[in-house]
Formats: C-alpha cells, structure tokens, sequence
C-alpha cells in the first residue's frame, strides 16, 4: 500500500524538492493526496495537475478564488481551516510540512492531534511551541521526524544510542555569506549579497535567517525539543563547506557524525520513507576530493542573531515565540529593502525586551505573544526606517 502523502508549501524550496523525491518513487511508495500553497496558484494548480490531486489549499483567500475558477477539477480550500480540513479528511499517512513561517503551527497541531505523523521542515512550529507540540505528538503516539538537515542527521545518529551515553549534540553552520566578517563590514550590505548563500539553495527567508545565524539559533531550540536535550549540552560550529551535518559525542569518548553533499533530497527522502531507506540519486561523498573539512568558532559578537536565540530559550515561555515573530517582522522588512541588515537583531533584541516572557498555558497563549511581539517589531521597523 502505497503511504498517502500531504505536502504543505508545495510551491516552495522544500516543497518543490520533495514533489521530485516522490516524482523518482513508485506509486506503490509514495501517493501525493494534498497540497498547499500561500499564494502562488497558478504553481499549485499545476503540481495538482501532475500528481492527480484533487483537493489543495490556498492561505490567500484571493488566490484560492482565483485556482477555483481555473480549476475545475477539483477542490480549492483557503486558510488556516483549509489547512485543517485537508489534513483531518485526506485520509493521510503522513504530513510534509514545508511551510515557511510560524504559519505552520496551525498545520503542525492539526496532523499531531490526529496522531498522524509528521515531517517537519517548518522549524518555527517549534521554536514557537516547542513544549505543547511534543506534549501533543506524545499523547497522541504521532512521530516527528525531522526534515532540517542537522536535524536529521541527529535524529540518524542518535537511533539506538542507549540512554544516558550521549553527551553533547553539535550543530554545524555554514557560517553564511557573511562567514569571517566583522560587524563594521556589515552596515551597507545588500539584499543580493545576504542572498547569495554559500553553499545551500533555499527560500528567502531561511536564507536571510542563514546570513544572519538566526537560523542556528531556531535549530539550537528545535533540536532541544526534538531530542530532550539540554541548551548546555548543544554546541554550534562552523562548518563552511557543510558536509558534516550534526555531530554526537558519547559517554565513552567517541564522536559520531553524520556526512553528505549539501542537498535536501537526502533529508526530505529520508523523512517521507522513514524507516525504510530508498535510492536518491546524488553522488556518493569523494572525501579526497574534497581535500579538507574545516571548522572554527561562531562569532556571537558580530552574529547577535545566534546570541538573542540563545537568551530567548534559556528564558523559555513565551519569549522563542516572540523572537521568532520579531524575526519574521525583520526578516521581511529586510527583505522589502525596509530595515538594514544589521538592524535586524537591533529590532528583534528590542521586542524581547519589550515583551516580557511569561508562562505558556495554551496555544492562544502564543498566539497573543506572537501578536504583541509583531506589532511591537512593525513599529520598530516603521521607526527606524522614518528615521
Ligand atoms: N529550503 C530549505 O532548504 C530548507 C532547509 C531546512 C529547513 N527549511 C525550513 O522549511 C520551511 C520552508 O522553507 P522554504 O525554504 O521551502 O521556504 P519557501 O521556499 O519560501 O516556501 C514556503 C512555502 O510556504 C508557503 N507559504 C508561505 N506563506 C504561507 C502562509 N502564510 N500560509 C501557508 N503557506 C505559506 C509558500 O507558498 P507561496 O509559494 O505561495 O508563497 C511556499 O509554498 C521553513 O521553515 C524553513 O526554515 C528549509
């Protein structure tokens, strides 16, 4: 029986690669039933075409009118409720989760609450509501397997280590365009130049996290609530050429790590078979001609980024909630030629400072830091860049 599979943000970077993992599988393996987009229709229309699905959500209530009346063949949903339906009545095996943003909380809790499992590449439905989502994946018996791909690499290295032997879980960081620079050398840099990421290809806004090593700091927090590791026991190293992915250091000494050539196919491939393994066609990793791996210190100075994530999850609660919203409000505004680079962690350390961390009773709970956090960064943004 082929497994049934959702893929929300289908039009994205993860998206788009995970409709080609499942273009090389058999339609024994794995059958696309669902697919979402924010916007985009006329790309998702077409990825329903080509897969036979009949059913496909829109956030953008605009474009899900505009696909309906292109598209007759089947069924057009819109926002969070649309989400919800396609998830709850597909009939679903598993749940690709590839949207960006916390936009994904909602699609997230929805597959988790129906015990349906879950492979997550939206970071953010973590680092937003790290504790309830695992509570609920436990309750309900629903795996996450993770699709990031440090993520996955420690989620491969950590089966069958015996508990209590793992000591400390590495993360490995590109570094980013931006890898060995000072903050002075960093004032005037363009959109283009946070753009152009060294050695992975993928949306905007993780891309621009990336540049600014916020990205390090929302998979420092995904990782503690994936694995149940303490922050002290999770380090970050620069990694310029990512080929190692993670690394786990053991009680007796040993220091496992997970290797490969930077493509998300291996990981998204291994989430949608798991635990079964299947063919993916990229070449087998030439350590010799690769010549050498290197690695060296993250610099928080410069990258407050990684710092500010740091702080926001010791501090817990709602506090990764409002840095993740203080970061997507900067993020964007970068984006949008708003906010200059460097005061994307300027904004970001000033809403957490706004907006104290308190306890978190609920999802509505987050959903009000959220939206105190965003309206607190907009004003920020809107005044820096009045002034
Ligand atoms: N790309 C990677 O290599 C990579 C690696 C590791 C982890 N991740 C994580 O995976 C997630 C997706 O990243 P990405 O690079 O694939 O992003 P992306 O290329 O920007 O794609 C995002 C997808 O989400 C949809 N979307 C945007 N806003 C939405 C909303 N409000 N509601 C519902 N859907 C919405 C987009 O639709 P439209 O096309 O209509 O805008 C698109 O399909 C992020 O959490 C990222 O951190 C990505």
């Amino acid at each position: 029986m082929a497994r049934r599979l959702v893929i929300l943000g289908s039009t994205g970077s993860i998206g788009v690669q995970a409709l080609d993992v499942v273009d090389r599988a058999s339609d024994e393996e794995l059958r696309v039933v669902g697919l979402s987009a924010g916007s985009a229709w006329k790309e998702l229309v077409a990825q329903a075409r080509a897969h036979g699905v009949r059913r496909i959500v829109l956030a953008d209530p605009d474009a899900a009118a505009l696909a309906a009346e292109a598209w007759t063949e089947g069924e057009v949903l819109s926002g969070p409720d649309g989400l919800i339906a396609l998830i709850t009545e597909a009939e679903c095996d598993l749940v690709l989760n590839g949207i960006v943003g916390s936009a994904g909380l909602v699609p997230t809790v929805a597959t988790l609450g129906e015990g349906i499992d879950l492979a997550l590449a939206n970071k953010e439905s973590l680092v937003v509501g790290g504790e309830l989502v695992t509570q609920l994946a436990e309750a309900t018996g629903a795996q996450i397997i993770p699709v990031d791909s440090e993520h996955s690499a420690l989620h491969q290295l950590l089966a069958d280590q015996a508990p209590g032997t793992v000591e400390r879980l590495i993360l490995t960081a590109s570094g980013g365009p931006f890898r060995g620079r000072r903050a002075a050398e960093l004032g005037e840099v363009t959109i283009e130049q946070a753009l152009a990421h060294p050695t992975w290809a993928m949306g905007g806004k993780i891309t621009i996290d990336s540049a600014t090593l916020m990205n390090k700091g929302l998979e420092l927090i995904e990782a503690h609530h994936l694995f149940g590791t303490a922050y002290d026991q999770i380090d970050v190293v620069v990694h310029p050429q990512s080929i190692v992915h993670s690394l786990i250091q053991l009680c007796d000494g040993a220091t496992l790590a997970h290797l490969g050539y930077p493509d998300m196919r291996v990981p998204i491939s291994y989430a949608l078979n798991y635990p079964e393994r299947v063919d993916v066609p990229v070449a087998p990793l030439d350590l010799a001609a690769l010549g050498s791996l290197t690695f060296e210190p993250v610099d928080e100075v410069t990258f407050a980024c990684l710092r500010l994530a740091r702080e926001a999850a010791r501090a817990a609660g709602t506090a990764p909630c409002t840095l993740n919203a203080a970061n997507e409000i900067a993020v964007h505004a970068f984006l949008a030629g708003r906010l200059r680079f460097l005061d994307i962690a300027v904004v970001i350390e000033e809403t957490l400072s706004r907006v104290p961390a308190a306890r978190v009773h609920s999802f509505d709970s987050l959903a009000d830091a959220d939206g105190e956090a965003r309206a607190i960064a907009a004003q920020l943004v809107a005044d820096r860049a009045a002034a």
